[in-house]
């Protein structure tokens, strides 16, 4: 196949959801429909959590949770579909942030009876800074839930998105028949008492069509036809373009469970989502056609044996081809690598490759020369841009509980950082050490793995912040001004940028309103 045309059948998205809404079991839908697994029902045995997410992590076996992210892959008519998922736990790592900056689109998935949760909020956030392309599917149809016009009020005004929806249900829960697929210009019906028996679909090119009174029932059909009528009065129609530009969201109904309204999903989503895009490094625009090779490590998966310190990095082709045991520049160590064994990632299974095209994740065994955020290019001295640091949601102290240790703690904390478990800031005052997490479970993974993979140990202590918030100012004066009245809350990040670590709310206001000039950021990146 010709380079050009490997990249334009790549999709690679990302699934993002408020924990409980869907995310797994629509993966798994998705993963049956492209072949990458046999087994229906692996979700209810929690099974696809356990295989083909992340199980590298001896702590998240024993718990049973994901804390990592993982990619999986397949082939759906004619295109190759990169799934990267994102943890589906309340605690969730800052890989989860940062999976998307490697994503090209996404699927956000609502609950219909929960509607627009505190974690999708977030996630939506990061994309829309960004511009990616958003698809809405609204799950658990086979649920009572809420009314789906005020559902889409509550979507555009939480996540300040504009919808299109491209199916509309017919009626919900128990009353739940099925819906108008506005895209294909269909009727899926589902039928029984749990909602599993799914009928073939049938064309209704117009809905003023009488055979839809036949099959839903006069009251229902008219209900439709009234509903239908007011979306295509109040939503945009369709429009490729602005979908593409981030403008426009369509949105599905279905259950995932039911595996009702999935494939729709996926044979749209295979149409319409954008295929590989091109990537700003802070020296130029990068396009995924280029002949050279360019990709960035967007995550680090460590220690997937802890008896050898290995880990896997993942790296996102941008541009070119990727090859095996091809020289390529590290240009952040400015230093030629060659990888003997990079893997793809096809579901549960891992498998060397020879090769990688733009819009692939590879998996690149290292030990400890790569860096989430690194560029490897096929020479030229290219650096990506875009993998901010957000500030975290919890901070304590971190202090070493093993004297003899101290070197180990050390090394672990600076590894586990460079993974991008958490984010780690030294306070200029004294030089003590701060870790800020997304999730307070983050603590009890850092423990966890500094005593098993660098047998070193650690105690915390409370840090009691409210945000950590990168300092930006060209006002010299102020910034003196600042830097002296609020030293005892000045650090430094990871990178020696200085970081304002405000202790409330009501102080990084009034700090604000004293230091007009002086900008406080939420996120490393601006
Ligand atoms: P997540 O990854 O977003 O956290 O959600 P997950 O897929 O694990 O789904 C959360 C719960 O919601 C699961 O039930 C799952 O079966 C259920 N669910 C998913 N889609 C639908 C749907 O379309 N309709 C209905 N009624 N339920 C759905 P659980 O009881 O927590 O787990 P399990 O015992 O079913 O595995």
């Amino acid at each position: 196949m010709k380079f050009e045309d490997e990249i334009k059948r790549r999709r690679t998205f990302g699934i993002i959801s408020h924990p409980d809404a869907g995310k797994t079991t629509l993966t798994e839908k998705l993963l049956l429909y492209g072949g990458a697994i046999q087994e229906a029902g692996a979700v209810k045995s929690n099974k696809i959590k356990k295989t083909a997410t992340s199980d590298f992590m001896e702590i998240e076996k024993q718990r049973g949770i994901s804390v990592a992210t993982s990619v999986m892959g397949f082939e759906y008519k004619g295109k190759q579909v990169n799934i990267l998922d994102t943890p589906g736990h309340q605690d969730f790592a800052e890989d989860t942030y940062r999976t998307l900056t490697a994503v090209d689109s996404v699927i956000v998935v609502v609950d219909v009876a929960k509607g627009v949760e505190a974690q999708t909020e977030k996630l939506v956030q990061v994309c829309r800074m960004r511009d990616t392309p958003i698809i809405i599917f609204i799950n658990k149809l086979d649920r009572e839930g809420k009314d789906a016009f005020d559902l889409m009020d509550e979507i555009e005004q939480k996540l300040d998105l504009t919808l299109c929806p491209l199916s509309w249900p017919i009626g919900m829960g128990q009353r739940f028949k099925g819906v108008y697929n506005m895209w294909e210009k269909n009727l899926q019906l589902i039928s029984g008492a749990s909602k599993t028996k799914i009928e073939q679909a049938v064309a209704i090119e117009d809905l003023a069509d009488e055979n839809l009174d036949k099959l839903i029932g006069n009251t229902d059909a008219d209900l439709l036809r009234e509903e239908v009528e007011l979306v295509t009065e109040v939503y945009p129609s369709f429009n490729a373009q602005e979908y593409l530009a981030a403008q426009q969201c369509p949105v599905f109904f279905g259950s995932a469970l039911n595996n009702f309204g999935v494939r729709e999903l996926l044979d749209c989503f295979v149409e319409i989502a954008p295929p590989p895009q091109p990537k700003k490094a802070e020296e130029r625009l990068i396009k995924p056609n280029e002949d050279k090779f360019s990709g960035f490590v967007f995550k680090i998966h460590a220690n997937i044996d802890p008896n050898h310190r290995n880990r896997i990095a993942f790296l996102k082709i941008v541009s070119g081809k990727f090859e095996r045991n091809t020289n390529y520049l590290h240009t952040r160590l400015n230093k030629n690598f060659k990888f003997s064994s990079p893997t793809a990632f096809m579901a549960s299974k891992k498998s060397v490759i020879d090769e990688a095209f733009p819009g692939d994740i590879v998996g690149i065994p290292d030990n400890g020369n790569l860096r989430i955020g690194d560029t490897l290019t096929q020479g030229e001295k290219l650096h990506y841009k875009g993998i901010p640091a957000f500030s975290p949601e919890h901070f304590r102290f971190i202090n070493n509980a093993d004297p003899l240790k101290s070197k180990q703690l050390a090394k672990g904390i600076d590894q586990l950082m460079d993974e991008g478990v958490a984010q780690l800031f030294t306070l200029k005052q004294n030089g003590r050490k701060i870790i800020g997490t997304v999730g307070a479970l983050q603590y009890e993974v850092i423990q966890y793995r500094l005593e098993h993979e660098y047998n070193a140990k650690c105690s915390y202590e409370n840090y009691p912040a409210y945000k950590a918030c990168w300092v930006e100012s060209s006002n010299h004066e102020q910034l003196a001004e600042f830097s002296r009245i609020k030293q005892r809350y000045l650090a430094d990040d990871k990178f020696g940028r200085l970081v304002f670590m405000a202790d409330s709310s009501f102080s990084l206001q009034m700090t604000k309103e004293k230091f007009p000039d002086i900008k406080f950021h939420l996120k490393s990146e601006f």
